[in-house]
C-alpha cells in the first residue's frame, strides 16, 4: 500500500475549518488503502513565542481531534513529533545541504518574519521548512496531503531529496503532493481574499472547531459577502459567496452547481442562515468527540506512544542509511 504522510501544528487551543478542509478530511480518506503516518509537529511550533504549558495541552488536545476527526490509530501511526529524533537528526543533515538562498526564498518565511523583520525572527522559523522536508523523507511517502500553503514547502523537499539522491545514494522517495483543488484554501469569513488562519483577520475570520456551534453559527451568518445579489461561484467576483459554497459543498457532499441551482433567486441570508445549521451539524459532535476523549489522557498517550513506536521504526532506518551513506562513522 502506498505510503502517506502528513502534520500538523499544535499552535492553537482548536484546528480551525481549514485545516479540517484542506488536510484532516484527506488524512482520514487515505486510511483506508494507504500506510499512513500522521503527526503534530511540537518542533514546529517552536519556531515562533510559545508558552509551555499551552504547547503541553495543545499537543494533547490535537490528538483528541485528529482521532475525533476520525483518524483512526488501528490504521494510521499517529505520534508526536519530538517523539522521534529522526526528525531533528536528518533535519539537521538536510540543513548543510540547503542553500541559504534557498531558504530564504521561502515565502512563509518571508510571511512570517515580515512583521517584526527578518532580524527578530528565530533561526528555528527560517529553518522550519528543512525540518518539514526532514519530517518527510524519513518515511518515503507517496503522497502528502495538505493544503495550498504548504506546495512551496513540498518543492523544497522534493529538490533536497533530488540532491541527496543525485550526491550520495538513491535513498529519498520524491513525494507528490496531494492537495485537494475545491479545498485547497479556505478563506478568511471577515477577508474572504486571504486564507482562514489564526494570524488572520481575528476570531470571527475563523471557525475553531472546538468554540461553542452557536459561535460558529453566528459567524457565518455574519460573513462577509459579496455586492450584488446572485448566488454563483465566481472567484474573482464573488470570493465571499464562493467560500461558503465551498464550504457548503464540502461538508454536505453536493456539489457547488447543485447549490447554485438549489439557491437561484434566493438571497445571501438564506444561505447563511441554512450552511450555519450545517456547520453546526458538523461541528457539534466533532466537539463532543474531543471533549469525551480529553477526559481519558491515559488512552490518548497510549496512542501516541504506539504509534511513536511504529514511526520510529521506519524513521530509524532511514537515518541509519542516510548516515551511513554521508560518511558518518556509525558507532560500535
Ligand atoms: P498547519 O499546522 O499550519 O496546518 C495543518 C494543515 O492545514 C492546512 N491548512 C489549510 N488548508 C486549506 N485552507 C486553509 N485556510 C488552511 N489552513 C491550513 C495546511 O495546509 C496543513 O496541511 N508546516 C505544516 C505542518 C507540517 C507538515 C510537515 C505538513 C510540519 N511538517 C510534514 C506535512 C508534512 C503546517 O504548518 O501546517
Amino acid at each position: 500500500r502506498p505510503r502517506v504522510l502528513s502534520g500538523i501544528q499544535p499552535t492553537a487551543d482548536s484546528f480551525h475549518l481549514g485545516n479540517y478542509m484542506g488536510a484532516l478530511r484527506q488524512w482520514v480518506d487515505l486510511q483506508r488503502d494507504h500506510q499512513p503516518f500522521f503527526f503534530i509537529a511540537d518542533q514546529h511550533a517552536i519556531t515562533t513565542d510559545w508558552d509551555p504549558k499551552l504547547l503541553r495541552e495543545r499537543t494533547l488536545r490535537s490528538a483528541a481531534q485528529l482521532l475525533a476527526a476520525g483518524v483512526d490509530p488501528e490504521k494510521s501511526a499517529i505520534f508526536v513529533q519530538s517523539h522521534v529524533p529522526a526528525h531533528a537528526q536528518l533535519g539537521w543533515v538536510l540543513n548543510g545541504l540547503t542553500g541559504f538562498g534557498e531558504a530564504r526564498r521561502m515565502t512563509q518565511f518571508k510571511d512570517k518574519s515580515a512583521k517584526g523583520g527578518e532580524g527578530a525572527a528565530s533561526v528555528g522559523l527560517f529553518a522550519y521548512p528543512i525540518l518539514m522536508a526532514a519530517d518527510i523523507l524519513l518515511y518515503r511517502p507517496h503522497y502528502v496531503p495538505v493544503g495550498e500553503d504548504q506546495r512551496q514547502h513540498l518543492e523544497l523537499t522534493r529538490d533536497l531529496a533530488q540532491r541527496f539522491n543525485g550526491r550520495f545514494k538513491k535513498t529519498f522517495r520524491l513525494p507528490e503532493p496531494y492537495i485537494l483543488k475545491a479545498t485547497a484554501k479556505i478563506y478568511d469569513l471577515q477577508e474572504p481574499t486571504k486564507k482562514m488562519s489564526k494570524s488572520g483577520s481575528g476570531p470571527n475570520g475563523i471557525i475553531e472547531m472546538l468554540e461553542e456551534p452557536a459561535r460558529s453559527a453566528k459567524k457565518i451568518r455574519s460573513a462577509v459577502t459579496d455586492s450584488g445579489t446572485e448566488i454563483r461561484f465566481d472567484q474573482e467576483e464573488k470570493p465571499g459567496v464562493s467560500n461558503l459554497l465551498t464550504i457548503y459543498s464540502a461538508l454536505t457532499g453536493e456539489s457547488i452547481q447543485a447549490l447554485e441551482e438549489q439557491y437561484a433567486g434566493k438571497m445571501y441570508g438564506d444561505l447563511k442562515k441554512d450552511l450555519a445549521e450545517v456547520v453546526v451539524g458538523f461541528v457539534t459532535p466533532f466537539r463532543d468527540r474531543t471533549l469525551e476523549l480529553l477526559d481519558n489522557q491515559d488512552h490518548l498517550m497510549q496512542v501516541l506512544a504506539q504509534g511513536a513506536e511504529t514511526a520510529n521504526a521506519v524513521a530509524e532506518s532511514t537515518l541509519r542509511d542516510v548516515y551511513q551513506r554521508i560518511g558518518f562513522v556509525a558507532p560500535v
